[in-house]
């Protein structure tokens, strides 16, 4: 009843320091709420080098891995994590192809990026992922399990 279409599920999605330095943070945040997506979390940091080599951990040893790490650490990023039916699913289609020349335009990749090494914003890849992201960007007590209320607030 509560939910016709599945198991509500949460994602990580992190704003790169280029998705900031872009003034795109409002932005990205707006089209997952307007998805209907339910923002649970979120907050500003410049990640220290210890918590982005457990992020990354699968690309140790790959050509891009240094510079990625050198990228997403040189600014603060915007950390959050969001909850709705399919929400990991949907949040990498909505995010578009790591290759931003290779996102669809309506994808945030494919309308604000250009190459893959400066690609705006991440997004957890499968439910595994995003509990193991969830966890390392966020204490259980920064993670607000807020329902919607029958209650009109503004209006
Ligand atoms: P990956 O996990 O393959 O992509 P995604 O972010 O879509 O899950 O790679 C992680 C990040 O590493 C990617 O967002 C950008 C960077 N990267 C490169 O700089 N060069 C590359 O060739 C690849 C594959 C990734
Ligand atoms: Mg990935």
């Amino acid at each position: 009843i509560l939910n016709m279409a599945g198991a509500s599920e949460r994602t990580f999605i992190m704003i790169k320091p280029d998705g900031v330095q872009r003034g795109v943070v409002g932005d990205i945040i707006r089209r997952f709420e307007q998805r209907g997506y339910k923002l649970v979390a979120l907050k500003m940091l410049q990640p220290p080098k210890a918590l982005l080599e457990s992020h990354y951990e699968e690309h140790k040893g790959k050509k891009f891995y240094e510079p990625l790490l050198e990228y997403i650490g040189s600014g603060p990023v915007v950390a959050t994590v969001w909850e709705g039916v399919n929400v990991i699913t949907v949040g990498r289609k909505m995010l578009g192809a790591t290759d931003p020349a290779k996102s669809e335009p309506g994808t945030i990749r494919g309308d604000f990026g250009i190459v893959t090494g400066r690609n705006i914003v991440h997004g957890s890849d499968s439910e595994s992922a995003a509990k193991r992201e969830i966890g390392l960007w966020f204490r259980p007590e920064e993670v607000s399990d807020w329902k919607h209320t029958a209650e009109k607030w503004i209006y």
